[in-house]
């Protein structure tokens, strides 16, 4: 923590004479890296910075909402919230191909950001990012990272990136330091195109919403079990293909859940745990009761590799 506080201040210094009375852009998605940045510049430059946040759509239960209470509500920053729910979901609708919706994702989100930023446009002269140190090594040929480029030439920003020489583990105990809430800093790893890519195939609204309720169900009681810091990732995929069930005596033909829970070291390679079968019981009977359209819960006992740990 003390060196938490020498890191802020020594930051928080820096990012002062680095922007002066400029503005500065950032896209907050609620993930750990892009929360940290915004409020290390909360603290230094106040409302001189603009934090964007794209709803697409495709975010976990409450997560925007999260995002507009701790930066809006009690950090008080100059947040713009785009509800852009729509326009994600009409280009998604009838595309099935996993890469092809990340594609569309991705891009879509640089869009909406860039008009965002052409709005604010001549005053802001910085565009800050969460990236973090392993970023930067990943992005050296490995893959290509999505906070390393992907905003087109013509938008003119200096880059202000406060926490590129930290690991993970650093910018959490940051972030901690900073006051953000524990389920922000210790969020557990979500994918860019987030349910876009758990709702498997062409995503239809109706699969994407009993995604989003069993996912909470899971996260609430894997909370409950204490499950939530020694799991690395857990979460909930709905596949496009129905299976049979029977209620109230009758006959149905609903949307199977498939939970998916890991542990990994650097998700690489990656084990499923052994979850307590009362556990395992409770999240099932809650997601056949509680989620319409769903009449069958699996637990996916593969391990990384042959599976990776997303479906798509
Ligand atoms: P896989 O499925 O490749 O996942 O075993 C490894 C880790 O990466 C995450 N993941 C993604 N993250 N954009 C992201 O930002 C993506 O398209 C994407 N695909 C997978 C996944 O959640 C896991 O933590």
């Amino acid at each position: 923590p003390e060196q938490a506080q020498a890191f802020i201040d020594e930051q928080v210094a820096a990012i002062q004479d680095q922007v002066g009375d400029k503005k500065v852009l950032l896209a907050l998605s609620g993930g750990v890296d892009s929360s940290v940045v915004a409020a290390l510049l909360i603290k230094a430059i106040g409302k001189q910075l603009i934090c964007v946040h794209v709803n697409h759509g495709l975010m976990r239960a409450g997560e925007s909402e999260q995002v507009v209470d701790v930066f809006q509500n009690q950090l008080d920053a100059n947040l713009v919230y785009v509800d852009a729910v729509d326009r994600f979901l009409g280009l998604l609708e009838g595309v099935a191909e996993p890469e092809a919706k990340r594609k569309i994702i991705g891009a879509e989100f640089v869009r909406v950001f860039e008009e965002e930023a052409r709005k604010v446009g001549d005053e802001v002269s910085f565009l800050a990012q969460g990236t973090i140190y392993p970023d930067i090594i990943e992005s050296d040929g490995v893959k290509a990272h999505h906070n390393v480029g992907g905003l087109p030439d013509d938008l003119q920003f200096e880059l202000c990136e406060p926490v590129k020489l930290l690991y993970k583990d650093e910018v959490r105990v940051v972030g901690k330091e900073l006051g953000l809430p524990d389920e922000m800093v210790y969020r557990q790893p979500f994918p860019g195109p987030g349910l876009g890519v758990r709702c498997l195939g062409a995503i239809t609204r109706d699969r994407l919403e009993a995604l989003r309720e069993a996912d909470a169900i899971l996260r609430e009681e894997f909370d409950n079990a204490g499950l939530t810091q020694s799991v690395w990732q857990f979460f909930t995929v709905v596949p496009d293909f129905r299976a049979t069930g029977v209620r109230d005596g009758k006959r149905a033909f609903d949307w199977p859940v498939i939970i998916r829970a890991v542990n990994t070291v650097d998700a690489m390679t990656a084990e499923v745990p052994e979850i307590d079968w009362a556990v395992l019981k409770k999240i099932t009977d809650r997601i056949l009761t509680e989620v319409p359209g769903v009449c069958r819960v699996c637990y996916d006992l593969t391990p990384k590799p042959i599976g990776t740990i997303e479906w798509e």
